[in-house]
Parts: C-alpha cells; structure tokens; sequence
C-alpha cells in the first residue's frame, strides 16, 4: 500500500465480490431487454465507461457478463489536476456515434455532483438509444444529506460510500493512485506522488 494512502475503506476482495454479482445481474437485465425488443429493432448492447476512471471497473465488470456487446467509450474531465472539488464536467473527444436503438450501459466509477454523469447521459438521450441504464461503483452519501447538482437515475450502484475523497480501482488524485487495488482515503496533505 502506498504511504500516502490513510485508510482502506473497501479491500480488493469485498470490490471482486461486487463486482461480480453487478455483473450478473446487469448482464441479467440485458439479455432480458434483449429478448423483449421488438424483433429487428436493431438491438444490441453497447457499454460506454466514462474514462479514465471506469476502466478498472468496466475491465473486470465485462468479464462478469457473459453476453454480447461492444465498448465505445466517452473521456470526461470533471477534477483537472488536483482538484478535490467538482468543476463541471466537459467531454474530452466523441460520443459514440449509432446509439440509436441501442440497449445502452453508461459505466462510471462513482456518482459525486452528479455532473459527469448528468452530461454523458443527456448526449446519449439525444440519440434514442432502445434502452439506456446507468452503472457506478461507488456512490457517495453527501454530507448532511445534500442534494447532487444535478440528480441522475443510477440503476446499479456498487457501493454507497461517505463524503470523502477516495482513490484507488481506478479513481485518481491528480492523475495517481488509479492502480491502487482498494478504495481508499488519502493522508490528507498528500501530494499525489508528483514530481
Ligand atoms: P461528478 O461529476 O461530480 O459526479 O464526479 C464524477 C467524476 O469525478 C467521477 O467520474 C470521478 O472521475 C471524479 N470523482 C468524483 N469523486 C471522486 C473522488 O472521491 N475521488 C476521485 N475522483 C472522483
Ligand atoms: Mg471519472
């Protein structure tokens, strides 16, 4: 574990376990959707994880669902550099394009302001996809029980968590800490590691 790192919040196992059932159960829900559409609908699941920090998520979350599918992924920048705070999130590139009709799985690390996930969702709306579900790791509790910025519907949610800065499975502080195996809590006055 790093030495900047304060406190494990949720180890690699309990992330595995987790992951695994989310994965079955989405993968579950799909085929479902999938069998009900209407025949030549065009079909077709189609999971976009929000980079960068859905890839270790969406990597081991796929190999739990067992199904057809392709990836086209979204970049979003919400926390340039070492930001701990929301700034408003801004698309980084593409939305991929032929989401019309659809079963879409949107795939985030975690629901914060609400922002990111807010934008990518209303962008893929646009297209009419068949379907569109949204999958996030972690989801924090705001303190005080605030309101997001912006309420979005999540449908899968892998953990609910305090209001802190977390990294780790691959949430970052300016860019490190995304390899760490296990959701954690930062050393406060820690530097990220940069030079
Ligand atoms: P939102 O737009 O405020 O909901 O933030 C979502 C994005 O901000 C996520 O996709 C993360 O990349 C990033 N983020 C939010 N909270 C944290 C955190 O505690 N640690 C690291 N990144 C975070
Ligand atoms: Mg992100």
């Amino acid at each position: 574990m790093h030495p900047e790192i304060d406190r494990i919040l949720i180890d690699g196992p309990r992330i595995a376990a987790r992951v695994r059932e989310m994965g079955a159960q989405i993968a579950a829900d799909l085929e479902a959707e999938c069998r009900n559409a209407a025949a030549g609908d065009g079909g077709g699941v189609v999971l976009v994880p929000i980079l960068t920090g859905a890839i270790v998520f969406v990597a081991d979350l796929i190999r739990h669902m067992p199904l057809k599918m392709r990836l086209g992924v979204v970049a979003v920048s919400s926390y340039p550099g070492r930001s701990m705070q929301s700034k408003g999130a801004a698309i980084r590139g593409e939305i991929p394009p032929d989401l019309r009709g659809k079963h879409v799985l949107i795939v985030d690390d975690i629901l914060d302001s609400g922002r990111t996930l807010g934008l990518v969702r209303r962008l893929i709306l646009e297209q009419r996809p068949a379907s569109l579900r949204i999958a996030v790791l972690l989801r924090k509790i705001l303190a005080g029980g605030a309101a997001r910025a912006e309420e979005v519907p999540v449908d899968y949610v892998g953990f609910d968590i305090p209001d802190e800065f977390v990294v780790g499975y691959g949430l970052d502080f300016d860019g490190y800490f995304r390899n760490e195996p296990q959701i954690a809590v930062l050393r406060s006055g820690a530097d990220g590691g940069g030079a």
